[in-house]
């Protein structure tokens, strides 16, 4: 991310913890440095110890199984079910009556689901499942909006051993079938529609386009988010939620899963156009997500903790399902966007619920920022403790407009760095903990072995640039991509033979702090969201007009990065500023509203090199508007550059 690289290397202002929030914290500067020394000197030891926290059916044979690298294991023969640790666990003690989730619709309905009631509406879905001829293993699409009835689903499939893959509202139908036919999806679980800015977004419409092309689904299960919306049942095939809900028990015994039994699949753009499946399992991803939420959110049993990410993502995952209710939290969960009715609505939700943890995305706060410090300043804000940060490098900037206008200058700011891939949280502070620095992730967690190396491995000085990688097998690592173990390799564990590569690049700073600059493949971070330059650019050629495509990322105020894309038409098709529209338009319905290109520039020759590979380099000084620095001998004809310019200037 070049916007941020000049300020954040000038960054040295400090910030510690305040005393009150140090007092109370659950980890001390102390307690930190004991864990990390102790999971460096015995990993083993010190992630069973904390597995202890968590229910076990039978308990493990073995902590870590590291026979077949890098198809790694986590305790071996153990047996839990996440379901149970999230839910059963807290039924016989005091929060059985504690509320799990206090939702709000973007209409301002609200719903509260205690564990108990959580627990009720779970095991019912679970044995609608069932009924339905979803077995163990069976692998089940969920496409909903933000509504309680998604993380039902979710733990639904968790209790059964049914293998979620959970699908964001935002994406196409196409998306939709591409992700069922990869993972073999038997059922579908989806809603009439979900609200956006006022707006429904028809979701079932889309899983009907969709299922005209997933040839696995044989059933699909539609609750009913809306009423007077006209949604066509299939016959034989759609059933609404609350018809299956209406004649089940409510007795669903949690299934004795494997610790390593698939929990979920959930896709992410890789540097190839096709998206990865990633593959998480069970007692590691649960033992991870449980004691970072923890650790990192410092989570006390009378907090209201709000993470604003959809449950479509990894953050949803980790951060509003399993961590905080293995944690038995007290969940926030909204509907809809951060603007609608106002510009306020995030803030006036914190007021109403007296929210005491907000974990929220760089891109929102450059956009809160944008909309003006009267929509915060106009609510009490007073009940926060604690702001997390998540899913791209934050610029200072928006940091210290965080910690001073949002966080009241009191809150410690957690920056935490991870991926759907590392399933929890890697790197960040420890809030009670240690000092922050605005715009760094601070400190790998204890038992988290993250360093920044350069090409040949090596660890690289002080302030001197490299590639974060993971010496470490961890718990609640992924374990494969979902039916494609060579890619798994080729991914992440060929740059360096042992050695888990993340794609980012990093530095470490004189304290020992890591900076994470960004991605160093061709996967962009649009609105803290990762997509491929390659699934955007197959996307484009496969419109009819279109000969070949570049796409690349270039800064973006609020996004963090744009979508720019050049584009060489067909022989004899004219440019003009509706084909833009068309293209743009092609390219959400291939992939969702989220891959819409922002801007769209046609040109006769894409620069290559003499062997014919795309010099991407350039076209991202090129969209960015900068004068390119960089080596062009390898150019095969220099004259394309020039009116590629040319063309920015018109
Ligand atoms: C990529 C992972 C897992 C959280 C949501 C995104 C970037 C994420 C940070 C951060 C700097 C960050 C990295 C990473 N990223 N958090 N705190 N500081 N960069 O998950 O879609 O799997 O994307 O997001 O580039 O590789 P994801």
């Amino acid at each position: 991310m070049s916007v941020n690289i000049t300020s954040v290397l000038n960054e040295t202002r400090r910030f510690e913890p305040p005393a009150g929030f140090v007092a109370a914290a659950a980890i001390s500067a102390a307690e930190r440095d004991r864990l990390a020394a102790w999971a460096e000197k015995d990993p083993e030891g010190f992630w069973a110890h904390h597995a202890e926290s968590l229910h076990w059916f039978k308990k493990w044979d073995a902590v870590f199984d590291g026979s077949n690298p890098p198809f790694f294991k986590w305790f071996v023969g153990g047996t839990t079910n996440v379901s149970y640790n999230c839910l059963d666990r807290h039924l016989a003690g005091p929060h059985r009556n504690k509320a799990a989730i206090i939702w709000e619709g973007e209409p301002g309905d609200t719903r509260t689901l205690t564990y108990q009631q959580l627990h009720y509406q779970v095991c019912k879905f679970a044995n609608g499942l069932k009924q339905l001829g979803v077995a163990k293993g069976d692998r089940v699409t969920i496409y909903m909006p933000m509504t309680p009835e998604a993380v039902i689903a979710m733990l639904a499939c968790a209790r059964i051993g049914a293998v979620h893959s959970v699908i964001f509202g935002g994406f196409s139908a196409e998306a939709v079938a591409d992700r069922n036919n990869d993972a073999g999806a038997k059922l579908v679980i989806t809603s009439d529609i979900g609200w956006r800015r006022g707006n429904a977004v028809h979701l079932k419409q889309n899983v009907d386009e969709a299922l005209k092309k997933s040839p696995t689904v044989k059933n699909c299960v539609v609750f009913q988010r809306a009423r007077n919306t006209s949604v066509h049942m299939h016959p034989g095939r759609d059933v609404w939620w609350h018809d299956l809900m209406s004649d089940v028990s409510a007795d669903c015994p949690a299934e004795e899963l494997d610790s390593e039994h698939p929990l979920f699949i959930l896709y992410t753009s890789g540097s190839t156009g096709k998206p990865k499946g990633v593959l998480h399992t069970t007692g590691g991803y649960l033992l991870g997500a449980a004691l970072t939420h923890k650790w990192v959110f410092d989570i006390k049993d009378e907090d209201v903790y709000w993470c604003t990410a959809d449950v479509g993502w990894i953050t949803g995952h980790t951060y509003i399902a399993y961590g905080p209710l293995a944690n038995a939290a007290t969940v926030m969960m909204y509907e809809g966007a951060p603007n609608h009715p106002r510009e306020d609505r995030f803030w006036e939700i914190i007021e109403k619920y007296r929210v005491t943890i907000l974990y929220t995305a760089p891109t929102a706060i450059r956009a809160f920022i944008k909309w003006g410090d009267q929509h915060p300043k106009g609510r009490d804000l007073s009940s926060l403790r604690l702001l997390g940060s998540v899913g791209e490098p934050i610029n200072p900037e928006a940091w210290m407009w965080y910690h001073e206008v949002i966080g009241g200058g009191r809150c410690p700011i957690v920056d935490t760095w991870w991926q759907t891939e590392t399933g929890s949280i890697m790197i960040s502070p420890l809030p009670g903990a240690m000092f922050t620095k605005p715009g760094s992730a601070t400190k790998p967690l204890p038992g988290i072995a993250a360093v920044v190396v350069d090409k040949e491995g090596n660890p690289v000085p002080a302030n001197q640039g490299g590639f974060l990688v993971v010496k470490r097998p961890w718990p609640s690592m992924m374990r494969t991509i979902y039916g494609d173990d060579e890619r798994f390799k080729a991914t992440y564990w060929s740059n360096y033979p042992g050695i888990y590569f993340t794609a980012d690049g990093a530095r470490q700073d004189d304290d020992g702090y890591i900076w994470v600059m960004g991605r160093v493949d061709d996967v962009l971070n649009v609105s803290g969201h990762r997509l491929s330059t390659m699934e955007v650019e197959s996307a484009l050629v496969n419109h009819p007009k279109v000969a070949e495509a570049a796409v690349v990322g270039r800064p973006d105020e609020i996004k963090g990065e744009g979508i720019c894309c050049f584009v060489t038409l067909k022989q004899g098709v004219p440019a003009s500023d509706g084909l833009k529209d068309e293209l743009k338009k092609h390219v959400t319905k291939e992939i969702g509203a989220l891959a819409r290109p922002d801007d769209v520039r046609f040109t006769d020759a894409l620069p290559k090199t003499r062997s014919g590979k795309i010099m991407r380099r350039l076209l991202r000084d090129i969209a960015a508007g900068r004068e390119g620095k960089g080596d062009t001998t390898t150019l095969e004809d220099y004259s394309i550059l020039a009116k590629l310019r040319e063309q920015d200037e018109g």
